[in-house]
């Protein structure tokens, strides 16, 4: 008898713009992704709204996804996989965001790709915006600012609910919708770009909590709408919220710490997932907006719609930990959320501090909080690999990391959590998005390509392949290696 439940959904995740590239191919607009520079741990990519002759910009090839997913979704039926993540390309599908009419290439597209799994059995997991809002309609409206977003994102649901009904079970409507709740989240997140001329800093944007909020609120009531709209379409449908679960701890038991923790994880743990799982603005959020000077501007019906669209189930993604005090202290570099390093933990070489006991409080905390079905959706050590000679990439460390991780989600699964499903992130290598470089590796597959513009995109199994291949066979009971 194994602790997770017979029909896991064991699989990976990916998103459009981190590995497709063909970033204008067969009608496809521009995405804010598409306008993000390469870069590196300590030096920010930039946003270049006018793109630069000879400037690298990862998204625009990735990993070939797009031309190669039949050769990659064949590698993850090797492995196993019960479920595939992928998101569809917003602009795919509405190149510039706001035609009447989908593009009927972006849509074949993904038919393909949808078909494909089903071939191997594995079940599709789709997130319908995964940091790449149209770029059109970013400079049209700066994007998630306006409240027209709602519109334009709900035509492109219905376009894909309708299209693929009765081959796609789950969706999700933002990826890590809380990202927005700081200031890296503007662009990626939600389009926003208040200079369309020159170039910006991703990590130092300027910014304006207003837009972020007010966005935040257009995105939640598109989520519910859309939410919705899909049982309306095919009343099989399931859709789910996804967020960054950043499990924070105080740093010290002095009552003042364990209030600045509190406050943290309302602000960034509780905030949306509150709203989409529990239908309404929970009670501290006025205060919170308050202190920050926002205000949100709501029409009457908002709040009927937010309690009308609450989410089937909820997913996130699990990286790291971080501790909060009320005492003036640095932010850790790496921490991208905020809060100060935690003295008991590890770092990856990226600064971000791995913490698998974090995933079986988070997995605790949300269920004891919300009572739905969850998924961990991304999990993973991005970390720089080695390629031997004979073509072997030996990465325990990453074996190392999944495992503790996967032991503490069987503990959740003990203490009473309903898990449905473990999607780790990257399943095959692709470009990062908060650095913007391919170097910041993840999957369990090597993809011979490199930050140079140099490499042949060729696919190479790592030795986390073949272990990740025994862990789903057993589901999840063998982990050794
Ligand atoms: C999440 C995102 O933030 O983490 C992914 O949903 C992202 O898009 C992943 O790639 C890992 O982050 P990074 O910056 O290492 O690519």
């Amino acid at each position: 008898m194994s602790v997770l439940r017979k029909d896991f959904l064991w699989g990976g995740a990916t998103a459009a713009n981190q590995c497709e590239g063909a970033w204008d191919h067969d009608g496809k607009g521009v995405s804010v992704a598409d306008i993000c520079t390469g870069g590196r741990f300590g030096q920010s990519k930039r946003i270049t709204p006018v793109l630069e002759e000879g400037t690298f910009y990862p998204s625009h090839e990735a990993i070939q996804h797009y031309d190669r997913f039949k050769e990659d979704i064949a590698l993850f039926a090797e492995m196993g996989f019960k479920c595939y993540r992928f998101s569809i390309a917003w602009t795919r599908i509405f190149p510039n965001g706001d035609e009447t009419q989908p593009n009927e290439a972006g849509l074949r597209h993904y038919d393909e790709v949808i078909d494909e799994c089903r071939r191997y059995g594995i079940e599709p997991l789709i997130t319908i915006s995964h940091y790449e809002v149209p770029f059109g309609l970013t400079k049209k409206c700066n994007a998630w600012v306006s409240r027209e977003m709602i519109d334009y994102f709900l035509n492109y649901c219905r376009a894909i609910f309708t299209r693929y009904k009765g081959k796609v079970k789950y969706w999700l409507t933002f990826n890590e919708i809380n990202s927005a709740i700081a200031p890296m989240g503007a662009l990626l997140n939600q389009g926003i770009l208040n200079d369309l001329t020159h170039p910006t800093e991703f990590m130092h944007q300027p910014d304006q909590p207003q837009q972020r909020f007010q966005g935040l609120h257009h995105q939640l009531v598109a989520s519910a709408l859309a939410v919705q709209m899909s049982h309306e379409i095919d009343p099989d449908y399931r859709v789910g919220s996804m967020m960054i679960y950043s499990a924070s701890y105080p740093l010290t038991c002095r009552p003042s710490d364990v209030l600045a923790n509190q406050k943290y994880n309302r602000l960034y743990n509780y905030y949306c997932t509150d709203i989409q799982a529990r239908g309404a603005y929970p009670a501290y959020a006025k205060r919170l907006l308050d202190e920050m000077g926002v205000e949100i501007q709501m029409h009457p019906g908002d709040a009927e719609i937010l309690k009308k669209g609450t989410v089937d189930f909820i997913t996130f993604s699990y990286y790291m930990s971080s501790c909060q005090t009320a005492e003036k202290a640095e932010s850790g570099e790496g921490n991208i959320l905020g809060g100060v390093p935690n003295p008991y933990l590890k770092a990856s070489d990226w600064g971000w501090q791995i913490d698998p006991e974090g995933l079986r409080y988070a997995l605790n905390d949300l269920y004891d909080r919300y009572g739905k079905p969850l998924m961990v959706v991304e999990n993973g050590l991005g970390a720089k690999d080695e390629l031997q000679a004979d073509g072997t990439v030996n990465d325990d460390y990453r074996i190392d990391y999944l495992r503790r991780h996967i032991e503490q989600m069987k503990e959740a699964v003990q203490d009473g959590v309903d898990l449905m499903g473990y999607t780790p992130w990257g399943c095959i290598d692709l470009v990062s998005a908060s650095t913007g470089e391919y170097a910041k590796r993840y999957g369990f597959i090597y993809v011979r390509r490199y930050d140079n513009g140099t490499g042949d995109f060729a696919r190479l199994k790592k030795k986390s392949f073949y272990w990740y291949k025994k862990v789903i066979a057993s589901n999840g009971e063998n982990l050794s290696d």
